[in-house]
């Protein structure tokens, strides 16, 4: 699905039960809010109508009165009630939003980087970066890390924010119940490039995540392309080697850098920076800082055609 046709990046566009259960305590809450406005605003105006000083007040002091325990008791406990009622409510959505993980295995760990998303599924020994899957109408346990500073997973769509924070696992459950494109993008101010650390969520059928599941396992097949072959010298020749992943070089297993094994399946380059293609490849491998200032990737200082096999060979990663 292309990006600019992605499902809303909004809270109310609830693409998971989870998502479903906090918007139901947020209208809940928001309605009973309503109410108490329109009377306590409703009362205010008819008291200050009703029991203004009449043409005719003589200027003495109205009749006093001190004390009334009938209505303090009702007006501690209607408040009381209201606020016993939201809290047990959101107790309860905070439990089956959030259950207690215990000794289950996460089927999903997002690690958060300055300043991308790296995604493992340790069930099946996957790796990716930036855009992943999730099958729809099961419920995925989430874990939640960071590699260098705290970062914060977020895909309004899905519900509530995680953060991210190095060594402190912290878990999230996603149950998906619509497929889609879902954007999401890092929501704690993390450094330089915070805001370009976009997510992107593909929720596919339970068969479409099993091929998926199965492409990302195997290497991806030799392009009989030349400029492909002389690419996949200057990659393993230049540095880039000492921090990406390739499964299908066995030169290529560093893991620094986002895991490019099969990077031409990708929608975007730098977590969300330039639309995926070789032209784009080109022009961010020769320099990545006039696309992203800050960037980790340092200039390679690669000529023209070697930039541009480079580029040939990753986008021949499908
Ligand atoms: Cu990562 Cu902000």
């Amino acid at each position: 699905m292309d990006i600019k046709n992605a499902d809303l990046t909004s809270i109310f566009n609830i693409a998971t039960t989870q998502n479903k259960y906090l918007n139901d305590l947020h209208f809940f809450t928001g309605a009973v809010c309503l109410v108490i406005l329109f009377i306590v605003t409703g009362l205010l105006i008819t008291i200050v109508a009703k029991f203004r000083t009449p043409e005719s007040d003589d200027g003495s002091e109205p009749k006093q009165t001190s004390g009334n325990v009938r209505l303090e008791i009702i007006w501690t406990a209607i408040p009381l009630a209201i606020v016993i009622v939201l809290g047990v409510l959101t107790a309860i959505v905070m439990v089956v939003v959030n259950p207690a993980v215990g000794s289950k295995k996460p089927d999903l760990i997002v690690i958060g980087h300055q300043w991308w998303w790296e995604y493992q599924y340790p069930k099946y020994g996957v790796t990716t970066a930036n855009e992943f899957c999730l099958p729809v109408d099961k419920n995925y346990l989430v874990e939640v890390l960071a590699a260098d500073v705290n970062h914060s997973f977020w895909v309004p769509a899905f519900g509530q924010k995680m953060d991210a924070i190095p060594g402190h696992p912290n878990y999230l459950w996603l149950h998906p119940t619509k497929k889609g494109l879902f954007l999401g993008t890092c929501s704690e101010y993390c450094g330089a490039q915070h805001g370009l650390m976009r997510i992107m969520a593909n929720v596919v059928s339970p068969q479409d995540f099993e091929t998926w599941i199965e492409a990302q396992k195997s290497s991806a097949p030799p392009s009989d392309d030349p400029a492909a072959a002389r690419g996949k010298v200057a990659f393993n020749s230049a540095t880039c080697v000492q921090c990406h992943h390739v499964a299908a070089d066995a030169e290529a297993k560093a893991l620094i850098g986002p895991d490019l094994s099969h990077i031409a399946q990708r929608k975007t380059l730098g977590a969300g920076v330039l639309e995926n293609n070789t032209e784009n490849l080109t022009k961010w491998m020769q320099n990545p800082q006039q696309f992203k200032p800050g960037v980790y990737m340092p200039n390679m200082r690669l000529t023209d055609d070697q930039a541009h096999d480079i580029a040939v060979y990753l986008e021949s990663l499908k």
